[in-house]
């Protein structure tokens, strides 16, 4: 059973092929509003979401399915000891696709092993968001036209944010690419993903602490809000939490043609004064988040026989 646990679960053809579909999607959507009918998805979100569950929601009744779940892991069975593999087994008597968000790292890859339909990682823990990077990625192909030859600053917490580490995973798979890596050194990007990632893959990159200093090399900043949820002690997250604020006056340097990205939410990491600046992509990424998750829930389904 195919299901999406991690980006690099598709080939770089697979993931043109969805940013194909959902640009499809985008053009004619009354073509697909009835792609899903008769079709049930599962939201089982064990952790908070606002775009993710919302937009998986969206997506399925707008190809003219339905939707059932829970949004907090207080109101399952989980509460009362059941297992992600038990969970996964019973909703697989009930709906023909999940979308699973946990807070535990692996957990969706279980839920995938024991169900019987398929999964869908809709972020697990500090380690990945591979449907975010999707919605990333079609945001990027339509701002840029493609992904060769760019330069990606990636600012915040990229420690603990998972939609950095599966978007770098999903770029570093195209030629011609450069990252800048900005953040405090207590919350540099892992050394695993350096290794087995940047280095393995001999992607150039540069680390600094100092955004004002790399803004105008960049093609894309991708701003990320500091993980208040994986911190172990609220002391520093409140020291590092506001380390970088994007305001406009920070953007004189900047390429015009800029393309500022966040996954939200964001808590100050951007100012809202900047939303009016022509190059803020991140509430397209919020819409683009929905069409690329009607192309996925098609793909999955359609694999799946269902
Ligand atoms: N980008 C994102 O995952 O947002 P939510 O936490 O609101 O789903």
């Amino acid at each position: 059973m195919r299901s999406l646990i991690d980006i690099l679960d598709f080939t770089t053809e697979e993931l043109d092929e969805l940013i194909a579909v959902a640009n499809d999607i985008i053009e004619n959507p009354v073509k697909y509003s009835e792609k899903c009918k008769g079709k049930k998805l599962a939201t089982l979100f064990f952790e908070p979401s606002t775009r993710t569950r919302l937009s998986f929601e969206a997506a399925m009744l707008e190809l003219g399915g339905s939707v059932l779940g829970f949004s907090e892991a207080n109101s399952s069975s989980a509460a009362k000891g059941e297992s992600v593999a038990d969970t996964a087994k019973t909703i697989s008597c009930y709906a023909d696709i999940i979308a699973m968000r946990h807070p535990k790292e692996g957990a969706p890859l279980v839920a995938a092993q024991n169900a019987s339909i398929p999964v869908i990682n809709a972020g697990d823990g500090g380690h990945n968001h591979p449907t975010q990077t999707l919605a990333d990625l079609l945001t990027i192909s339509r701002e840029k036209g493609g992904f060769e030859n760019l330069t990606v600053g990636f600012c915040g917490d990229l420690k603990f944010g998972r939609t950095v580490h599966s978007l770098i995973s999903a770029l570093s798979r195209y030629s011609g690419l450069k990252f800048v890596l900005i953040s405090p050194d207590e919350l540099k990007l892992p050394s695993y993903i350096k290794k087995d990632v940047l280095k393995k893959r001999n992607i150039p990159y540069e680390q600094t602490t100092d955004l004002e200093s790399v803004i105008g090399d960049l093609d894309i900043l991708y701003m990320t809000r500091v993980q208040r949820e994986r911190f172990f002690n609220e002391e520093d997250y409140l020291r590092l939490k506001d380390s970088y604020i994007l305001e406009p006056r920070k953007l004189k340097n900047a390429k015009p043609d800029l393309s500022i990205m966040h996954p939200l939410p964001r808590v100050n990491e951007i100012s809202v004064a900047v939303d009016d600046d022509p190059r803020a992509c991140y509430f397209k990424q919020v819409l683009n988040g929905k069409y690329i998750r009607m192309a996925l829930i098609l793909k999955l389904l359609e694999e799946a026989g269902r």
